[in-house]
């Protein structure tokens, strides 16, 4: 496909479990990609690393990709935006740009016990005071004290200002840019457990606690910035880089929730909840992140979320651990051949539970099984989990915000699945709105470096420009809602591990 005499936005979106380079015309419609996954590491139970350098390659080559699919010249490019799994940490060598280990992710829970020491010692409210987290392994902060204190020489070298750390963002700006920027973004940087969201900066005190010499850390930009320019050498012609945020962050963008009040739920590997507060964070009494929606021109605004862990990524499992599946879209075929009478709950508590639990402990449990409950029961469970973990985070969002959310946008790939939108209407009782672009987070980074180059039009115009694929209204009753809903909190409650 060749679109020529006219600029296009390059998006990379770097996952969990794979990196996408995504081109963009103007008026942010996409018209050629190019994806790989790349590996996952578990060196022990509940750790899981990835290769930087695997995932730097990755992305190099799906832009080089992304870019010969189009069939056009590096030079039709006016900009790059990029928006990246968060939390997941890399530590390099500044002068050799190699890792000292590997990136430890987002989901890796190997600082669970360290989490509960300073719990313990009563530092969690001060924490959450100044970043709007949770004292969780899930944030990078224990994971960069744990790479400190666990690769020999670490610790002396980060003194001396040999090395670097960043998040997803800042690596590959960091190898986009030959070496040139060590920077990230405000979003990024209010997922490490080290930045302080009222004050816009990193937190000397929070730095001391862990550890971690400031020396180590990148700049902190608006989402809209000059990040740097790519070394010419890697695509032909030296590419600015002009927008950046977190993949949550990025896609309530893309879903154009500009306006307080405005909540999407995106469903990847994991599933996240993210409602726009307005200019002041908004302390969670409910066990969610307050947290940056974006930031642009300086001006901080900020969100509330509720993060869970397995969404597709339970999917996953039946394809690859269970095997009772063969593709993830069958789980769909799967679901709907259920038998309606059985109350099957599968809590995916695989690699410990997220909002509103935060239960590193936990492990997955399936409730309710009868000697004929098989592969269909446990499909359609798996969908219906995202469901009921969805309406955790809603009645949590309800109770902070102090009004009852009006409409749900959703994104990502199990949003494709009418079955499972329709049961999500059903048991958070509210409207569910799916966007007929479903790239939602792809697009907001597109957004973002449009935006900056002047490209793009600003936020309010891009409301009027969302477009709605289908709206699922609730089909069943309240009554129908509570009693599924209370079979969840109830094989929940027996899933935690403070369950005796
Ligand atoms: O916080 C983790 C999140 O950013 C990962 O997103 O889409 O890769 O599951 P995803």
């Amino acid at each position: 496909m060749s679109e020529q005499n006219t600029n296009y936005l390059l998006a990379i979106d770097q996952g969990t479990t794979s990196s996408r380079a995504i081109l963009y015309n103007l008026d942010l419609n996409p018209f050629a990609s190019d994806q790989q996954e790349f590996k996952q590491i578990f060196p022990q139970d509940g750790w899981v690393e990835h290769d930087a350098n695997e995932i730097w390659y990755s992305v190099e080559a799906t832009v080089k990709g992304a870019i010969k699919k189009a069939d056009i010249t590096t030079a039709d490019i006016a900009a790059i935006g990029i928006t990246n799994q968060r939390e997941t940490i890399t530590l390099w060598d500044r002068a050799t740009g190699e890792p000292l280990h590997h990136a430890i992710v987002w989901q890796d829970r190997r600082t669970a016990r360290y989490c509960a020491e300073l719990k313990q010692k009563g530092l969690e409210e001060k924490v959450t005071a100044k970043t709007g987290l949770l004292l969780d392994p899930y944030f990078s902060g224990t994971k960069i004290k744990w790479l400190l204190d666990n690769v020999a020489g670490a610790r002396d070298r980060a003194a001396k200002g040999e090395l670097a750390i960043g998040t997803i963002d800042s690596w590959l700006i960091y190898r986009l840019t030959g070496g040139a920027s060590h920077v990230t973004d405000a979003t990024n940087a209010s997922r490490t457990l080290l930045y302080n969201i009222h004050e816009g900066k990193w937190d000397h005190e929070l730095l001391d606690l862990f550890d971690i010499p400031p020396a180590l850390l990148p700049e902190v930009k608006d989402c809209a910035a000059d990040f740097g320019t790519t070394d010419p050498d890697l695509f032909g012609t030296a590419l600015p880089i002009t927008g950046v945020a977190g993949d949550q962050h990025a896609a309530s963008i893309g879903q154009a929730c500009f306006e307080k009040g405005m909540i999407k739920s995106t469903y990847g590997t994991g599933c996240f909840a993210m409602m726009n507060v307005g200019d002041t964070p908004l302390a969670s009494s409910n066990r969610l992140l307050s947290t940056l929606c974006y930031q642009l021109d300086g001006k901080p605004t900020y969100a509330l979320e509720g993060s869970i862990y397995m969404a597709g990524a339970t999917v996953q499992w039946l394809r690859d651990g269970l095997k009772i599946i063969e593709s993830a879209p069958q789980v769909n075929e799967f679901a709907e051949q259920a038998d309606e009478t059985q109350s099957v709950y599968l809590v995916p508590g695989f690699v410990g539970l997220g909002a509103p639990y935060w239960d590193s402990d936990a492990r997955g449990a399936i409730f309710g099984l009868t000697r004929n409950s098989g592969p269909n029961e446990l499909a359609k469970a798996a969908l219906e989990s995202v469901g009921y973990q969805t309406r955790d985070l809603i009645t949590a969002m309800n109770a902070d915000f102090g009004d009852d959310v009006g409409v749900l946008r959703v994104d990502g790939g199990m949003t494709a699945s009418d079955m499972t939108m329709q049961f999500l209407a059903d048991i958070c009782q509210i409207p569910v709105d799916r966007p007929q672009n479903l790239e939602t987070t792809a697009k907001g980074a597109a957004y973002l470096a449009g935006l900056h180059v002047g490209l793009c039009p600003p936020p309010q115009d891009m409301m009027a420009k969302w477009e709605l694929d289908q709206q699922f209204t609730p089909q069943q009753s309240a009554d129908w809602a509570e009693k599924k809903y209370a079979g969840w909190q109830d094989a929940v409650s027996r899933t935690l591990s403070t369950h005796s």
